[in-house]
């Protein structure tokens, strides 16, 4: 089997887990509104998420868990060796849901931390609806800022984008990365995470891709293919 039928297969079976959670996914008329709004403007946006959790969970959750699964995919067979793992600006979960499918790993220990508590709520309850194999934490943290042991690796969906000094300042940098770090998030971002890359990193993987939306979710994601850009990142040290 080659690797685009493996891709295939995963999302055809992934749907099957994001569909096990569509109480949170089903478009709401706010999730509508604000999609359109958003595709009107093509701009990065930055939401207040106390007001808006709900809503950008039923506009993008979906299709951003998609896109991190398909950036997932190419660690390939490594992702069962990453057992500690830091999902940075977790929102309602979307990264994490992507990794803990994935890794299948009854021995993975990831850790969620957003500061909007509304949308870490929708984190645990995704969580515990998709009843993937794991221990699963979501807790509320301004970053940047300290985040206690060093993991194998963080993950990062449309976080950057909200927190450029982040990319800019390698010290906040070096606080945020674990042991490696996978980041998804707009091409422009993930143009300035590798050119701004600070001194003991290095690029383990960079890619654009699509992902094609399988046919069950169309109602849910409003479009058939989305672009996926992403950053492997690695510690010269490591
Ligand atoms: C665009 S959403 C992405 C959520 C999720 N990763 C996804 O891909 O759907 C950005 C998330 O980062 C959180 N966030 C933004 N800035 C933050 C900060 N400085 N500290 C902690 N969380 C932050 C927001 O509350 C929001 O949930």
């Amino acid at each position: 089997m080659g690797l685009t039928d493996i891709e295939t297969l995963h999302l055809e079976e992934f749907a099957e887990t994001l569909l096990r959670c569509n109480h949170l996914y089903h478009p709401s008329d706010d999730s509508i509104a604000l999609r359109n709004a958003v595709e009107s403007r093509r701009q990065i946006e930055i939401f207040d998420y106390s007001r808006f959790a709900d809503a950008f969970t039923r506009a993008f959750g979906m299709r951003n868990s998609l896109k991190c699964l398909q950036a997932l995919t190419h660690l390939r067979g490594t992702i069962h060796t990453y057992r500690s793992v830091c999902d940075l600006g977790c929102g309602s979960g979307a990264f994490s849901l992507a990794f803990a499918y994935l890794a299948d790993n009854p021995e993975l220990d990831l850790c969620g931390l957003d500061t909007s508590e509304h949308q870490l709520s929708l984190a645990r309850e995704l969580m515990a609806a998709a009843r993937l194999p794991g221990r699963f934490r979501f807790e509320r943290k301004d970053l940047p800022t300290q985040i206690g042991d060093r993991p194998d690796l963080t993950i990062s969906s449309f976080w950057f984008c909200e927190n450029e000094q982040a990319i800019a300042n390698p010290a906040l940098f070096d606080l945020m990365v674990g042991r490696e770090l996978l980041v998804v998030d707009y091409e422009k971002i993930i143009d300035r995470i590798a050119t701004s890359l600070p001194k003991g990193f290095r690029i383990l993987a960079r890619h654009s891709t699509q992902v094609d939306v399988p046919t069950t979710l169309t109602d849910f994601v409003a479009q058939e293919r989305a672009s996926v850009y992403s950053i492997h990142i690695g510690r010269t040290d490591a």
